[in-house]
């Protein structure tokens, strides 16, 4: 070899050697030494065919004998030992160098690391399999189509470009029927179905979902729209029909149960009201009135639902009073007063005993509690009394106040309005007592104890 070539081989970044047609080895260049960490001598002297994975030897071999004798060029792949003993895989250009004057050809061979490339695609293959069998055997429908635009640029339909099997099973056209059609002439409507939904996604590539009821196959689906590329967009469609089912069914259920749940409270609250004929509507009242004060303040509306239920069993302690203490049509004795601030505690007990969603026997506990520390059974103040219950309380004693009693007249709103404003303003919620008056002002406050 003429030292220009040999200076130039020794310098290409690519592994290059060059083997005489017995297999001898004449030449490696640096950069082959420095893929196989061998030396120079190691290589010429059959090192260079160990460096070959053994399974592959004979074929690279054989590869190049075929090579010298038809001075074809050789083009193979096989894995080559690299310097930390691990095999990579190589291609191998080889190319017959039939030099005037040499007795016999010899094969010049450059390698390219192709391990990078390999693995890359064993895991394309891989994952391309993997997504392959979860399309085919997924449950869901998917589906990808083409928009089609009329003249004006406008969508007007798309084409099915593929499904996928279970296409058949929950839409029930073959897929070879569908895969190419128009949604308009497989469906058989006026309009693709969902175009405007479809065309807006494959437009603007923004993702969507949504549930529908589509008449022609009596079926509920959830459908999720994604675009891969302009004008493209694939569905992912669902059959939620049992699941809609049920869900109806549920909420049947549970609007009969809710039913039954407020006719059993109504029924608590009025045996309760049975035991005091003179307070008959209290309970009932002090509801309306507390919801009204809740939803003045924004409470929420399970919070709120708390409240109106709460009030309207916050006497339920009552039935543990003695019914001459509570019909007595004059004023009470220090003794009887002791028992009748029981009710708090006694509607407690019989309320923590049932498994409401809300803390209703919390709520009535406090209804007595007032903020100034004042109140029963407890002596709670400030903070320490719950929301509900201070709503409940400013509710149950504007509605006594309001209301007619044996041993006196019903007490004015305006009459109302100074009591929780000045002769208790510390026993009360300010916030509260605003929203009173603010129904007050409104006339509201008026009808609800009218
Ligand atoms: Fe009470």
């Amino acid at each position: 070899m003429s030292p220009e070539f040999h200076y130039a081989f020794d310098n290409i970044p690519l592994p290059v050697l060059i083997l005489d047609a017995k297999g001898h080895c004449e030449f490696v260049n640096r950069a082959r030494l420095d893929f196989t960490g061998r030396r120079m001598q190691d290589e010429l002297e059959w090192g260079w065919l160990e460096d070959v994975h053994p399974e592959d030897r004979a074929t690279y071999v054989n590869s190049c004998r075929i090579a010298c004798r038809t001075a074809a060029p050789v083009r193979m792949e096989y894995r080559l030992r690299y310097r930390d003993g691990s095999y990579r895989s190589v291609l191998e250009s080889g190319r017959v160098l039939d030099e005037e004057g040499d007795p016999e050809p010899r094969i010049l061979g450059v390698c390219t690391d192709v391990t990078d490339v390999r693995n890359f695609m064993e895991a394309l293959t891989n994952s391309e399999r993997r997504f392959r069998s979860l399309y085919e055997c997924m449950s869901e429908v998917v589906a990808l189509h083409r928009l089609i635009r009329d003249e004006r640029g406008v969508p007007v339909d798309y084409r099915i470009l593929d499904v996928n099997p279970a296409f058949e099973r929950i839409i029930g056209f073959p897929r070879s029927r569908a895969i190419g059609s128009t949604a308009s002439d497989l469906y058989g409507t006026g309009d693709a179905p969902y175009i405007s939904v479809y065309a807006q996604v494959a437009e603007t590539g923004q993702s969507f979902a949504f549930d529908t009821y589509y008449p022609p196959l009596r079926k509920h689906f959830r459908i999720s729209v994604f675009s891969p590329e302009h004008d493209t967009f694939a569905t992912v469609t669902s059959d939620i029909t049992l699941w809609k089912e049920a869900e109806v069914r549920l909420a049947e259920n549970y609007a009969r149960l809710r039913g039954l749940f407020d006719s059993i409270v109504t029924a608590f609250s009025c045996i309760v009201e049975k035991r005091d004929p003179y307070t008959g509507g209290h309970q009932r009242r002090s509801a309306a009135l507390a919801e009204a004060i809740a939803a003045l303040l924004r409470v929420d509306d399970d919070t709120k639902e708390s409240i109106r239920i709460a009030a309207l069993l916050h006497d339920i302690g009552n039935v543990e009073i003695p019914s001459q203490i509570l019909n007595k049509p004059g004023p009470l004795s220090e003794a009887e007063f002791e028992i009748v601030k029981t009710h708090p505690t006694a509607g407690f007990e019989i309320l923590s005993g049932i498994e409401f969603p809300w803390p209703l026997a919390e709520i009535v506990l406090q209804h007595h509690e007032r903020l100034d520390g004042s109140g029963y059974p407890t002596g709670l103040s400030g903070d320490s009394i719950r929301r509900e219950a201070k709503i409940l309380a400013v509710a149950d004693v504007a509605e006594a106040m309001a209301s007619h009693r044996p041993y006196r007249p019903a007490h004015d709103l305006d009459t109302v309005m100074r009591y929780f404003r000045e002769t208790a303003r510390d026993a009360f919620d300010p916030a509260v007592v605003s929203a009173l008056g603010e129904l007050r002002d409104n006339g509201l406050l008026g009808r609800i104890l009218g």
